[in-house]
């Protein structure tokens, strides 16, 4: 007995760091896909950070939807954040390792804002429904009371989740093997190093994530076809067009998204290779949050003006 504690607690001050093994990038393509993925990750920043800024600064843009909008960005930058730095830094430096109490903040804030993501887009899925099947009482419905409420409640439970995964990770005992075949530290990738049990992990992983992921994107999904059914009830071909751009630029990305990390954490199948997981990974971590300013925001003709407006006013741009 006193011998296994003795081995337990030798190989769990011998794993002090990681090794993140990266992308599964032949080393002729490293600087091309370093270049890559800097642009993408310098795009996220820049397109999300303009959005923020625009609509703090223009104010036809406070209303609900942007309040969501401009939460998400920031939620999307961050999400970025958590991964993109330390692959980049890793792609250049060739030390790949992460010290263990590293890995456990990055898992952390990685699901935090992961689940943040998740909860914002249902918030928007909702503010979307009530503003196209409820447009008479929009105002009175999503009152300022409400959004402030819907992003609190989100960054609850948010927090609640991420920390509940980190704590019981934290259970976990380390041994030799140290080497995490992904390019952030990734929950699975983590438990399948493990030499504890983690029957709990997992199976409070397939609980927790059936409730978070599963219900919110059920939510969006309903929200969306309450919003096509009612615009079929009135067809105009000019409304119809609209609605369908608009919601099917917004699935896509949604399905995108949920499509990813429900495949990944819900349906882990054997045969997944390392290098399709990764490709999973890459689509969400760094695809998702690329493209949601894009998407939501760009294409808006509200935001445009708010851009033509702001870069005038400021002088940057010489308006006619
Ligand atoms: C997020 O939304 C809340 C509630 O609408 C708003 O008060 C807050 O300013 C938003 N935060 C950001 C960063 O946009």
């Amino acid at each position: 007995m006193s011998q296994m504690q003795g081995t337990t607690e030798r190989n769990q001050t011998a794993i002090s760091q990681f090794l993140l093994l990266g992308l599964p990038i032949p080393t002729e393509h490293q600087h091309l896909f370093y270049a890559l993925f800097l642009a993408m990750y310098l795009t996220t920043v820049l397109g999300n950070l303009i959005i923020i800024i625009l609509i703090h600064l223009d104010s036809h843009l406070h209303t609900p939807m942007y309040s969501f909008l401009s939460n998400l960005s920031f939620s999307d930058l961050c999400f970025s954040s958590v991964t993109m730095p330390k692959l980049l830094q890793n792609m250049q430096s060739q030390d790949p390792s992460i010290p263990y109490a590293g890995c456990l903040a990055q898992m952390y804030f990685f699901l935090f804002f992961a689940d943040l993501e998740s909860f914002l887009l249902v918030a928007m899925a909702y503010d979307r429904y009530v503003a196209i099947c409820f447009p008479l009482h929009y105002m009175s419905i999503m009152s300022p009371r409400l959004c402030v409420s819907l992003v609190l409640l989100s960054w609850v439970l948010t927090t609640f989740h991420a920390m509940l995964h980190t704590l019981l990770m934290a259970r976990l005992s380390f041994c030799e093997d140290n080497v995490i075949p992904h390019f952030f530290c990734d929950m699975s990738a983590l438990l399948k190093l493990s030499c504890s049990d983690t029957y709990v992990n997992e199976l409070v992983i397939f609980v927790m994530g059936s409730l978070i992921l599963v219900i919110p994107f059920v939510l969006i999904l309903v929200s969306y076809a309450r919003i096509v059914s009612s615009i079929l009830k009135v067809p105009s071909a000019r409304g119809i067009r609209k609605a369908f751009s608009t919601c099917g630029s917004h699935l896509s990305v949604v399905s995108l998204f949920y499509g990813t990390v429900i495949g990944l954490y819900l349906c882990p199948s054997a045969d997944n290779s390392t290098v399709k997981e990764t490709v999973m990974a890459m689509m969400y971590t760094v695809v998702t949050p690329m493209l949601n300013p894009f998407i939501y925001s760009l294409r808006n003709r509200d935001m445009k003006g708010a851009l033509i407006s702001v870069l005038c006013k400021k002088k940057i741009l010489f308006c006619l």
